[in-house]
């Protein structure tokens, strides 16, 4: 299987890990990693920030990637979980976040040169999804997609962590989906471009937990099995870079996907 892959979840899974965001907002902001300058360049290059393009952040959480984009675009926000809203509407005060979903975007035909979705497309109905971004694209417009993920060979102590992520995730994931094929699926757009870059997030213990807690599959445990989850994963840190380390590096692999919407053929 080439290109980037996406975790897929069992059906029932999906819609309830997809709501578990909202219990743990402030930690998703506190331990969530934003995204490298080297990925909006990309879609800067693409064509996506063009002075006063609309830009739409879907499935916008507490504003990681929103927060990044440039002011001369006219920036707007959708995300369907009132808690993320609320961490949103603290970190990034000037963008007004709609409750929306990504099958039912609250806008009208054509409002967009470019819809943007950070970490979130594996959440996504995704052919209805994609057929909701066209509808909302303007013509020459285009849709953006961004995963980070660890970068697992980059840190002896990050593999540990994320055997503990893979370990807790396993009855989840039931497998991948290879996202540019996804895209390339479907009518509306033209053929998927991908960037991939490496980088490294500044951050805390207690931001690598809270990185752990707002991970969906962590979020929905009992809370017994949750707090086994954070102390092994705090050991596990200790047992490589010691009880008092301040910064941690925590290595990624971000991959960034364009695809531009085709023009419709006249009939
Ligand atoms: C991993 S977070 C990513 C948040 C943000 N985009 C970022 O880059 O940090 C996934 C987000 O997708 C949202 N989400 C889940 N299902 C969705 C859907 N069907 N339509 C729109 N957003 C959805 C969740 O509420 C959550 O805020």
């Amino acid at each position: 299987m080439s290109g980037p892959t996406e975790p897929e979840f069992s059906g029932p899974d999906r819609v309830r890990l997809a709501q578990s965001f909202g219990a743990t907002a402030a930690a998703y902001e506190l331990g969530r990693p934003e995204y490298p300058d080297e990925a909006l360049t990309f879609w800067d290059d693409c064509g996506a920030f063009e002075r006063d393009n609309v830009i739409l952040d879907l499935a916008a959480g507490t504003g990681k990637l929103t927060r990044l984009l440039p002011m001369i675009c006219n920036l707007h926000a959708v995300e369907p979980l009132a808690q993320m809203r609320a961490e949103f509407s603290r970190a990034v005060p000037d963008v007004e976040v709609l409750d929306g979903t990504a099958e039912q975007i609250p806008f009208p035909p054509g409002t967009f040169d470019a819809v943007l979705v950070g970490q979130a497309f594996h959440w996504f109905d995704h052919q209805v999804a994609l057929d909701e971004i066209a509808r909302v694209l303007k013509p020459g417009g285009g849709v953006g997609m961004i995963w980070n993920e660890d970068d697992v060979d980059a840190a002896p102590w990050l593999a540990d962590v994320v055997d503990e992520k893979r370990a807790t995730a396993a009855s989840t994931v039931i497998g991948e989906h290879p996202v540019v094929e996804i895209i390339d699926a479907n009518s509306g757009f033209g053929p998927a471009e991908t960037f991939e870059c490496r980088w490294e997030h500044l951050t805390s213990v207690e931001g690598v937990l809270a990185d752990m807690l707002s991970r969906s599959y962590v979020s929905v445990l009992p809370p017994d099995e949750r707090l086994t989850v954070l102390t092994r994963t705090r050991q596990a840190i200790e047992r490589h870079l010691g009880s008092d380390v301040e910064t941690i590096s925590y290595p990624y692999r971000t991959t960034t996907i364009w695809s531009p919407l085709v023009a419709a053929t006249p009939a």
